[in-house]
């Protein structure tokens, strides 16, 4: 049989590299697209078996040239995803304008199937740029691509990820960390493996015309997150609640960072718990292999953070 070409936009983040290992290793052939080959082809190139894998260079509004790509393509999954603003990279293009003409080019080559992930908990926060984006986002595709598939996940992480690795950094230089809201939003961890597994099987299946919010098995707060850290590095850190108003004076010198640790639309976005909404299905509902732990998970990577570095690695039989 032909393998399936499946088309990736965003295919050298955290997601996209996990999920060109799981396809390829299925006998699919990927496209991945980058927007620049000279500093991604070394991440990409690695992912994947010579003859599976081909990367492309190109611009995300260059329409002839994603037409061209749409065109070759069995499956298009749209991984492309902002926390920040810069310049034109901002939430409306990334987040609306991009997902909603690839929807339409999508639509007009009868692709057979259509992934898009966009972000679980965006709902309520009506406050937020960026959960405002991903939702309009996730509208245009549905009027676009009504058989498309839209994976709403909790944050996801890995040892590639921005989130795990950004915090123990943190921790490495902070002796104080603030914590907003007291640390109280919820939190359901997915690991990165766990959410390509379900894109692998939904790539595979004949599954059309799901919205799916993805979460991982335990829910936790922000400050749970933040001592599960600091416990797996052995670090002790102040962790003092601060006032959002100080939060918010803290992120403006933060966003003239070329990458901010945090924004002031993030900090209104963990007002609200990234939990599911009861709206849609989940991935449990789908499957039940989502049994990844968050501090079983991070165990396995987290020994660079530690004073000892590698010495300190745990033995695994
Ligand atoms: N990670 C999470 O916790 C989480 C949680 C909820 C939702 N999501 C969503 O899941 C998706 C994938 O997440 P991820 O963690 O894999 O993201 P990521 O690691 O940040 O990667 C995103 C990719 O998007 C591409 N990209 C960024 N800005 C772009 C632009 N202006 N033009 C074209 N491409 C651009 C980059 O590829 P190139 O540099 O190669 O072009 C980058 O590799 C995103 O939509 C994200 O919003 C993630």
């Amino acid at each position: 049989m032909k393998p399936k070409n499946c088309l990736i936009f965003g295919a050298s983040g955290q997601i996209g590299r996990n999920l060109i290992r799981g396809l390829t290793m299925k006998n699919l052939k990927v496209t991945a697209v980058t927007r620049n080959l000279h500093q991604k082809g070394y991440i990409l190139k690695t992912q994947a078996n010579p003859g599976y894998l081909e990367i492309v260079e190109a611009n995300m509004f260059d329409l002839p040239k994603i037409e061209e790509l749409v065109v070759k393509s069995d499956v298009c999954i749209n991984l492309i995803g902002i926390l920040f603003e810069k310049g034109k990279n901002n939430f409306t293009n990334i987040h609306e304008k991009f997902p909603s003409m690839l929807s339409k080019l999508c639509y007009k080559h009868n692709v057979n199937k259509f992934i898009h992930i966009s972000a679980l908990g965006i709902e309520k926060a009506v406050n937020s740029k960026y959960a405002k984006s991903k939702l309009n986002g996730e509208d245009g595709i549905k009027k676009n691509f009504k058989d498309a598939i839209i994976l709403k996940p909790s944050i996801i992480y890995s040892v590639d990820d921005n989130f795990t690795t950004m915090l123990m950094s943190l921790f490495n230089i902070l002796p104080i960390f603030p914590l907003y809201y007291q640390g109280k939003t919820k939190f359901m961890p997915l690991h990165c493996k766990d959410i390509c597994n379900l894109i692998i099987d939904l790539v595979e299946n004949n599954t059309k015309g799901e919205t799916m919010e993805c979460v991982g098995p335990e829910e936790l707060s922000f400050k749970q997150i933040i001592e599960t850290l600091l416990k797996l590095i052995e670090k002790k850190r102040l962790l003092i609640p601060i006032p959002i108003f100080i939060a918010n004076i803290m992120a403006t010198f933060f966003q003239c960072l070329p990458k901010p640790p945090i924004t002031k639309d993030q900090i209104q976005l963990l007002l609200y718990d990234n939990i599911p909404s009861g709206k849609y299905k989940t991935n449990f509902d789908y499957g039940n292999n989502f049994h990844s732990k968050f501090e079983n998970e991070v165990e396995k990577y987290c020994y660079m953070w530690k004073d000892s570095g590698e010495y300190s690695k745990k033995k695994y039989k």
